[in-house]
C-alpha cells in the first residue's frame, strides 16, 4: 500500500464530520446499520437459508476470477468485513482498506482498526494510492444519487489503470422489486426494527439502462452478473424450492432480459477507459 493508512482516529469517525441527513421522513441508514451490526455477519453463514444463499452468491460472483495477491483493495460500505474475511485467507499479502458510514458495522469486523475508515470514502485523504480492486457490495441501495456520484468520482480517481470496480445495484425492473414495493403498503412501519422493508429506509433502485448511463461515462463495463433469482415473498414462504430454482437460474451466462426480470440485484465488473 502506497497511501497513508490513517485509521479510525478522532477525525475519522462521524463525530466532527458533517453527517449526511436522509430525506425528511426517511430513516437514517447509519442508525439502521449501527442497530443491526451485532448480528449482520452471521447472515453469510447463519441459520437463515435465504440469507445464506443471497449473501454467498453475491460474494462468490464478486471475487470470481480475481487474483489479489500483493494488491491494494478498497471495500466501500464494508459492513462487518465479510469480504475481508474471504479475501485475507486467500490473499494474505493484499493491502485492504475498509470504509463505512456505520461505526457499529466496522466495529464488528475483523478488519484491523488501522485499516478502517469511518464516514463517506471521499471525505478521507487516502493520498495518491490507486486500488487494484474497489468493491461496493449491497451499498448503492442506501445512497442518494448525489452521494453515489461522489463515490463514483472518487473511485474513478483512485482505481488503478488495470484495476477492477465491482458494485451491485438493486434492480428496479425486477419482479422481486415490484413485489416488495407492493408489500410495503401492508407492512407496519417499525423505525426501530431490524427489517429493511419496515425500517423506513429510502431504497434506491436502478434499471439496467440507468446503471449503464451512470457508469459508462467513467468506466468500461466488462461483465454483468444477475443476482438473487428468488422472488419475495415466496423466498420466505418456500425457501427450499425458491433457492433450488434460483441456483439453477444462477448458472445462466450473461444477463438476458428475462433473467434480469427474475433477479433482484445486478452486479457490474468495470475498469477505467483505456
Ligand atoms: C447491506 S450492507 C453491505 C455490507 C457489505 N458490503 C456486505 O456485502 O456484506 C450496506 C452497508 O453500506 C453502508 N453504507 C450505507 N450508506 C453508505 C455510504 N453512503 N457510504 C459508505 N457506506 C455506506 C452501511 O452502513 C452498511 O454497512
Amino acid at each position: 500500500m502506497t497511501g497513508t493508512s490513517q485509521g479510525a482516529g478522532p477525525d475519522a469517525g462521524p463525530m466532527g464530520r458533517a453527517r449526511h441527513q436522509p430525506p425528511v421522513g426517511a430513516a437514517d441508514p447509519i442508525d439502521f446499520f449501527d442497530r443491526i451490526s451485532a448480528g449482520y455477519g452471521s447472515r453469510y453463514q447463519g441459520q437463515d437459508r435465504f440469507h445464506r444463499y443471497y449473501f454467498q452468491e453475491r460474494m462468490n460472483k464478486a471475487v470470481d476470477g480475481l487474483d489479489l495477491a500483493d494488491c491494494n483493495v478498497l471495500d466501500i460500505g464494508s459492513g462487518t468485513g465479510d469480504l475481508y474475511d474471504q479475501l485475507i485467507t486467500r490473499f494474505p499479502s493484499m493491502q485492504f482498506l475498509a470504509t463505512d458510514v456505520s461505526a457499529g458495522m466496522l466495529a464488528h469486523s475483523n478488519v484491523p482498526q488501522a485499516q478502517q475508515y469511518i464516514g463517506p470514502v471521499y471525505e478521507h485523504n487516502l493520498g495518491p494510492v490507486r486500488f487494484h480492486a474497489i468493491f461496493m457490495l449491497g451499498v448503492t441501495t442506501y445512497m442518494g444519487r448525489d452521494e453515489l456520484e461522489k463515490n463514483l468520482d472518487f473511485i474513478a480517481r483512485h482505481l488503478h489503470p488495470d484495476g477492477r470496480f465491482i458494485a451491485t445495484f438493486t434492480n428496479r425492473s425486477s419482479l422481486d422489486s415490484w413485489m416488495r414495493s407492493l408489500a410495503q403498503h401492508f407492512v407496519k412501519p417499525d423505525p426501530a426494527g431490524r427489517n429493511v422493508l419496515s425500517s423506513g429506509l429510502q431504497i434506491h433502485k436502478y434499471t439496467y439502462p440507468a446503471i449503464r448511463a451512470m457508469l459508462e461515462p467513467k468506466f468500461r463495463i466488462m461483465r454483468w452478473d444477475a443476482l438473487n433469482h428468488t422472488i419475495f415473498p415466496f423466498n420466505r414462504l418456500l425457501p427450499g424450492l425458491s433457492i433450488r430454482a434460483a441456483r439453477q437460474l444462477g448458472r445462466t451466462q450473461g444477463v438476458p432480459g428475462w433473467l434480469r426480470f427474475l433477479s433482484s440485484d445486478l452486479m457490474v465488473h468495470a475498469t477505467l477507459h483505456p
